[in-house]
């Protein structure tokens, strides 16, 4: 907190101090100068300034008003802000990563680690909580996998980065299961060129010096782990849909053996999914910033338990379900087993109808590998100036 000055010592943290429940005293800061800020201060529109006096703006009676009184604008003349962009032309991004062992945790014992996903955390498109609800989860937000990246023998890898995108990555196994998972996420720059030292290394400690295998060769392309429900066999799980990639799986292969045999899982209905499921649940199972390495996703799921057993594998040795089949499942499992993968729509994606996320995604471009000027969705308008931020300034 040495970075920061705290104006209001009165009013604890939402959520670090108080928890969500006491309710918001400021919010939405809007700053005149240095030393002044319109906000609102409960359902009033205040002028705050450094040293923590307050004065009313606005006093919004919130009953008769029927709305409160937030996120304050001045309504002013200004001039245009600079579009702040990268150069014109920038190189193909690209992620490094020297080596997935160096960690600042134990990785179980034996660990290989033979591929990175990279999954798409997709920014919230509805203002309430839980609205839709994407899956067992509570409070949860859509994501999807944009397939995997190999990973050398000495833990390195290097690939083509999806850009603007709220992405995260998993270490996985030679078998597609989820090893570790990183639960913030991170972005890249149109161009940059980003690398990261490990899963994450021991901050405290120097950078080891790094000879990694993956950067003598070329990028690799971030590839689809199975074929998928598009027809374009290069688009893997993409957009995301339980009812379209999981569903169907359960339907044809696994439970009519388990209703001849009078075994449990007899149901693809979402819901009676969830004592098989991993998901993550506010306060519930599950919770923390870390996810403990060789305890997460499909590896700790009853399902993902119960794919591993010898009796399992020999079924599948006996083509009673494929590598496909597996690999879906496992995927939809270490990625918090959601229903939907997207906000909009839920019926019509519960009727197994491809919707596509609306923010963030470019369905002719889901990977977002494409240059940008490609992108429709970026436009620059022709009166604003443009700030060329390059690598070389300061
Ligand atoms: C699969 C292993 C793994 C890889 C590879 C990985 N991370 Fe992470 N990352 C984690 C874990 C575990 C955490 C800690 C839990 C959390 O905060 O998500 C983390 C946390 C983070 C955080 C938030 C906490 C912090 O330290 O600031 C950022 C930002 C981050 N990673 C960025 C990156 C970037 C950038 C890369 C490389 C391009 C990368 N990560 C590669 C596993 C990984
Ligand atoms: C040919 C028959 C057969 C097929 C196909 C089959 N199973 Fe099973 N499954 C069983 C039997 C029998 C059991 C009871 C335990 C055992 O023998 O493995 C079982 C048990 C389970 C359980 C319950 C474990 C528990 O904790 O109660 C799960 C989950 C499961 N199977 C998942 C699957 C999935 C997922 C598929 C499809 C990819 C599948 N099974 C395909 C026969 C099958």
């Amino acid at each position: 907190m040495s970075q920061v000055k705290r104006i209001t010592p009165e009013a604890p943290f939402p959520e670090s101090e108080i928890g969500c429940r006491t309710g918001y005293m400021y919010g939405t800061a809007w700053p005149l100068s240095e030393t002044d800020y319109l906000c609102n201060y409960q359902n009033d529109i205040i002028l705050l300034d450094a040293a923590g006096n307050k004065t009313m703006v606005y006093a919004c009676d919130q009953a008769a008003q029927g709305f409160r009184a937030i996120d304050p604008i001045p309504v002013k003349r200004r001039a245009t802000p600079p579009v702040i962009d990268a150069a014109p032309n920038p190189p193909k991004a690209t992620v490094a990563v020297m080596n997935v062992y160096t960690s600042d945790f134990t990785w179980p014992p034996g660990t290989k680690v033979k591929w990175l996903r990279i999954i798409h955390y997709l920014p919230k498109t509805t203002n309430a909580p839980d609205s839709p609800r994407i899956g067992f989860g509570s409070q949860n937000a859509a994501r999807m996998s944009l397939g995997v990246v190999p990973v050398e023998e000495d833990g390195s890898a290097y690939f083509e980065a999806p850009v603007g995108k709220c992405i995260y990555f998993q270490a996985l196994d030679s078998q597609g299961m989820a090893i570790a998972s990183m639960r913030s996420a991170t972005y890249v720059h149109p161009g940059e060129q980003l690398s990261c030292v490990g899963c994450h290394e021991n901050k405290w400690q120097a950078a080891q010096r790094s000879d990694a295998m993956a950067l003598k060769r070329p990028p690799s392309r971030i590839q689809p782990e199975f074929t998928g429900h598009q027809s374009d066999p290069t688009q893997g799980g993409i957009p995301f849909n339980y009812h379209l990639l999981v569903k169907p799986v359960f339907n044809q292969k696994c439970i009519p053996c388990h209703t001849n045999q009078g075994k449990g899982f007899i149901s693809s209905e979402y819901a009676s999914l969830k004592p098989y499921a991993y998901f993550y649940n506010g306060g519930g199972d599950n919770t923390g910033s870390r996810a403990t390495p060789g305890n997460f996703g499909a590896m700790a799921s009853r399902m993902g338990k119960a794919l591993l057993t010898p009796a399992h594998r020999e079924r599948m040795a006996q083509g009673k379900f494929t590598q496909e089949d597996f690999r879906r499942i496992v995927m939809w499992l270490d990625c918090a087993s959601d229903e939907l993968g997207a906000y909009s729509a839920p019926d019509q994606q519960r009727d197994g109808k491809v919707v596509w996320p609306v923010l963030q995604v470019n369905s002719a471009d889901p990977l977002g590998l494409k240059p940008l000027a490609a992108d429709p969705a970026v436009k620059h308008g022709p009166e604003r100036p443009v700030v060329l931020i390059r690598n070389s300034q300061p």
